[in-house]
């Protein structure tokens, strides 16, 4: 079976997952970290490279005030208890996104688990956290003009290898497969530029109910994908096209 380089996740519905059995919405939060510490774990040991987890989004900072100090306190709360499990699964983590809105003791504790995960060769695990894509691709927009302007770079220079190599993602492949739970069916800002030849799986499962036997579907329903790129399968680049 071919297995995606990088999957990249959007995790939604803990919220409606809460609404459904009459919790708080943040209940739903607690429940879907809990699912995610599973999905980590399921893709590094399926021998996946990369997984992107849409954690926060640029968008979610407009959430009720409770809701969003929650959403951090979980997410300082996992790196804490997490990152030695992280050292022995020889996952490597890091972040995208806008660190300098994220409170100091979260962005601590990030510091903290890249730095005790450095040296890690298995998984590469990423947090996508106040992340937009549409602010990364202005942030990288405007940092190439920056270089343009300081006469570093001509404007022939800009290329598309060059717009990769200074978007957040880089070096990290693009993902090959982009999941979203929760039947909604759109990127909601997330990995615009790296998205253009993904293979979407959208499925009706509530994130927090989303478990490896989903994951295992998601991954079968990619095998069978034709990936063209744009191009023409043949028999002469079939092969060229799976690699
Ligand atoms: C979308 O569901 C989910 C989020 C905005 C937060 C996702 C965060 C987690 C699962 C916790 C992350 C923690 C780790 C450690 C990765 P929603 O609230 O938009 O649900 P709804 O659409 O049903 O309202």
């Amino acid at each position: 079976m071919s297995l995606p380089k990088h999957v990249a996740i959007i995790m939604d519905g803990n919220g409606r997952w809460a609404q459904l059995k009459r919790r708080p919405r943040t209940f739903g939060h607690i429940k879907g970290t809990r699912v995610a510490k599973k999905i980590i774990t399921a893709c590094s040991r399926r021998g996946i490279k990369n997984l992107t987890l849409y954690a926060f989004s640029t968008e979610n900072w407009f959430r009720p005030q409770e809701e969003v100090s929650l959403l951090m306190m979980i997410l300082r709360r996992y790196l804490k208890r997490e990152t030695e499990n992280l050292v022995k699964e020889n996952i490597r983590f890091s972040v995208i996104g806008d660190m300098a809105l994220i409170p100091l003791d979260v962005s601590d504790a990030i510091a903290h688990s890249m730095e005790a995960t450095a040296h890690c060769t298995g998984l590469h695990l990423v947090f996508a956290l106040s992340y937009g894509s549409r602010q990364e691709i202005t942030n990288t927009v405007k940092e190439i003009a920056m270089r343009v302007a300081a006469g570093e770079l001509a404007p022939e220079d800009i290329d598309e290898s060059l717009i990769n190599s200074t978007l957040s993602t880089y070096p990290t492949p693009d993902p090959d497969l982009i999941i979203r739970t929760s039947g909604e069916q759109r990127l909601s800002n997330f990995l615009l530029w790296q998205a253009a030849y993904s293979e979407f799986y959208f499925t009706e499962v509530l994130w927090p109910n989303f478990t490896e036997s989903h994951l295992d579907e998601a991954l079968h329903a990619f095998s069978k994908r034709q990936r063209r790129y744009g191009k023409v399968t043949t028999n002469d680049n079939v092969e060229k096209l799976s690699n």
